[in-house]
């Protein structure tokens, strides 16, 4: 199947990053958001960082007019009427994202697929919200994207092939490299990855150690390019949290119980660098 025309539904730091990605690759993109601040700041952060890749001389400035005259905002989400691909990327909670599936169900196209950038829910559950099962797929991206090569690609218990070899094919045209997991708690990124933050927050909260040293001891120590907690910050607390809560939940296994120190943070707004606060502040 051609995919010609994309929809990416949420604006925030991921949304922003495939939508860059999507429009930059030739593709015409939609960035939608049901919030209009958040998708004028999905659409200035996308601007900024193309002219910031002229500047750079990594894109020209003719590159930089076509990709962005391929992304439109859409204030309606009925725009995925037109759309062969819809990725989602809003928050990491299944009830928002079923929701989301199950309108995108009854707006689009019958030949559309429907994926999802989820870090860790059940690709699975969230296909059970429509009546096209065989059409919902995951596409995990990382963060940065524009910089990251990474896509985890998952398929749901009733994912086709077609679906599947569709999407292999169109991460290659975005310049990334899928790696295909099993739908299982946390893939495998977020599986490994996640009990190391969240084992970083125990540290921090049994007073082992500063978040400085505790950072400074991975960076240095392991040859990590940036420390778990700072790293933490980045991906976003909440989202953190959230994926903890479904290892936990998912594997039954007390091991993967998220840190009430998280949590605090969390219930006092403090997200990370979006924001501006989480185990380090930011302007
Ligand atoms: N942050 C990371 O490093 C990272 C990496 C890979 C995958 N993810 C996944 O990507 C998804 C998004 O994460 P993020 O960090 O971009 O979050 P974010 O909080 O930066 O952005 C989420 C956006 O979704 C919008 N939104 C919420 N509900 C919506 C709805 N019903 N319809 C339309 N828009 C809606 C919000 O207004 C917000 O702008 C999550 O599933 C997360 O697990 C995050």
């Amino acid at each position: 199947m051609t995919i010609n025309n994309v929809m990416v539904i949420g604006a925030g730091q991921m949304g922003a990053g495939i939508a860059q990605v999507c429009a930059q690759s030739g593709f015409q993109t939609f960035l939608h958001d049901m919030n209009e601040a958040a998708l004028n700041k999905g659409i200035t952060s996308i601007e900024r960082l193309l002219a910031r890749s002229v500047e750079k001389e990594r894109m020209t400035e003719t590159e930089m007019k076509e990709t962005r005259n391929r992304l439109k905002p859409a204030v309606s989400i009925n725009d995925a009427s037109k759309c062969d691909l819809v990725i989602e990327a809003v928050v990491e909670n299944m009830a928002v994202k079923a929701k989301v599936f199950q309108q995108l169900d009854e707006i689009t196209p019958e030949h559309t697929i429907l994926a999802s950038n989820t870090s860790s829910l059940p690709i699975t559950e969230i296909a059970s919200a429509t009546n096209r099962p065989s059409q919902v797929i995951g596409m995990h991206f990382m963060n940065p994207v524009p910089v990251m090569k990474l896509v985890e690609i998952i398929r749901g218990l009733q994912t086709s092939e077609e679906t599947y070899q569709a999407i292999r094919e169109m991460t290659h045209q975005l310049q990334k490299t899928p790696v295909e997991v099993a739908d299982f708690p946390g893939f495998v990124s977020n599986r490994i990855l996640m009990p190391m933050i969240n084992e970083a927050i125990f540290t921090l909260y049994e007073g082992v150690a500063s978040p400085e040293d505790i950072d400074t001891v991975m960076k240095l120590g392991m040859n990590h390019p940036m420390g778990p907690l700072q790293l933490a910050d980045f991906i976003g607390l909440d989202t953190c949290l959230y994926i903890m809560e479904v290892l936990h939940e998912g594997f039954g296994d007390s091991k993967y119980r998220p840190c009430p120190l998280l949590r605090k943070y969390v219930k006092a707004g403090w997200l990370g660098k979006k924001s501006g606060r989480g185990f380090y502040q930011y302007d």
